[in-house]
């Protein structure tokens, strides 16, 4: 567990009560990503769409992305690992999350939510989930919750995950869009800390007068799947995409001078942006031309991954770190915009050590046997609910079946009742 961290279990109320008096703050403790192991680059998509390497470059940035092309690999899978690299670095059991929030705009299912899926795949009993969509901003709005969950006391490990499978829903057959997208999956875990610093300020926006700028339109409630919109193309992707530059522009140098106004920073006093990796062009107008950020303080590793949305910042921050780009004492800012329109940016005071210890070799045993049993348990689970709905009769039934049923739901609802309480 973190040094940093004030979770302390075995803390009895009192000890809890005094500990909660003292400032809280909200620390990023771990970090993790995973990305899928197929490369496609500009070339490959050139043999798809009429564009080439050099337009692509010269107007993006990118080089190449990764795609989930195996049926192993999806946006809950990507974001399950890493999930685990982040509790791995902070050293803290899936047992002591207390929220799982997952920003996602490629979501497992439509119901239920992805960071389900997570919660269950890490064995984290004690913890809420929920999805986050906020597009590529859905990160960064992640953090925000986070935070204030911490700080409120109502939490003290909130796990946050950005994942994305966009690929799936792009259509190969339009250059504006298909070219910018990648999959990938970045997730961080934050803790409650009485060390000053931290997540120091959030700001979130939007302006839904732009949804129309970069939409799925159909899969939904307005459209719900047909045949008409399957062979309308309207579950994929469809955007403006100079509109959304030009939005993309402003609101991400907004975001970024109101999120460091915000923490009482300068910007001046900024070490590093991680800005979200959508086009180098919009870096470059926004945090650097009109906010005159050295290019030497922003974080751009866009070439590699094209856009993965909600993960590219994630994506970039725990690249940041181990290049060795992020240290303690240092203020950070990641700022994102995205379809809805929104955007989002916050300043962190950087604390948690960046340097890695290899754990032993029985830690991460330990680990994955917990994994293990959680899958174990969920499949157990899964079995006796289904046993328990073909085996039991309608309750109260004056059938041996129903007899049975009300027995155990009695018996149940008395362990509900009388169980030492696992949460605080
Ligand atoms: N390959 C080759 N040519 C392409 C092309 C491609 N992949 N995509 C567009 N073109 C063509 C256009 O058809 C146009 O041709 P025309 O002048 O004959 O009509 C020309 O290139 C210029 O297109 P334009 O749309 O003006 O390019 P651009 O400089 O605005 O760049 C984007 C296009 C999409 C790269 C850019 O607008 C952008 O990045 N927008 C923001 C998108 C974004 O970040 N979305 C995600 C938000 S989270």
């Amino acid at each position: 567990m973190s040094n940093a961290t004030s979770h302390q279990p075995g803390m009895n109320g009192v000890g809890r009560q005094r500990a909660m008096l003292r400032p809280r703050y909200a620390q990023i403790v771990g970090w993790g990503t995973a990305l899928p192991e197929r490369i496609v680059t500009n070339d490959d998509l050139a043999r798809l769409v009429d564009t080439s390497d050099d337009w692509i470059r010269s107007r993006t940035g990118i080089q190449e992305r990764r795609m989930a092309t195996s049926p192993k690999e999806s946006t809950a899978t990507l974001a399950i690992q890493a999930a685990r690299e982040a509790l791995r670095v902070a050293d803290v059991p899936a047992s002591s999350l207390d929220v799982v929030i997952c920003a996602t705009t490629s979501p497992e299912y439509l119901c239920p939510s992805t960071a389900c899926l997570v919660q269950n795949a890490l064995g984290a009993p004690r913890a809420g989930a929920f999805d986050l969509n906020a597009a590529c901003s859905g990160f960064v709005y992640g953090l925000s919750v986070a935070r204030s969950l911490v700080l409120s006391g109502d939490a003290d490990y909130v796990l946050v995950v950005g994942a994305e499978t966009l690929t799936r829903f792009l259509d190969w057959t339009d250059r504006n869009t298909c070219i910018l997208f990648g999959d990938g999956a970045g997730a961080v875990l934050v803790a409650a800390s009485h060390e000053p610093g931290g997540i120091l300020s959030c700001v979130l926006g939007s302006d839904g007068s732009g949804s129309d700028l970069l939409m799925v339109p159909a899969g939904g409630s307005a459209h719900p799947p047909t045949m008409e919109t399957v062979a309308n193309r309207m579950h994929m992707l469809r955007m403006d995409g100079k509109a959304v530059f030009r939005f993309a522009v402003q609101a991400m140098a907004d975001g970024t001078r109101d999120a460091v106004a915000k923490a009482g920073l300068s910007l001046a006093e900024v070490d590093l942006v991680i800005p979200h990796q959508a086009n180098v062009r919009i870096i470059q107008s926004s945090v650097v031309k009109q906010l005159k950020i050295p290019e030497q303080k922003v974080f751009v590793n866009l070439e590699r991954y094209g856009n993965t949305s909600a993960a590219s910042i994630p994506i970039a921050l725990c690249e940041a770190i181990e290049a060795g780009r992020v240290r303690p004492g240092q203020n950070l800012v990641l700022a994102g915009f995205g379809a809805g329109l929104t955007w989002a940016a916050t300043a962190i005071h950087w604390c948690a050590p960046v340097e890695r210890t290899p754990a032993p070799w029985w830690k991460d045993a330990q680990r994955e046997a917990g994994y293990q049993l959680a899958s174990a348990r969920s499949t157990w689970r899964r079995l006796a609910r289904r046993a328990y709905a073909d085996v039991m009769g309608p309750a109260d039934a004056p059938t041996v079946r129903g007899r049975l049923r009300t027995a155990i739901d009695a018996g149940r609802s008395a362990w509900q009742t009388h169980k030492p309480s696992s949460r605080r």
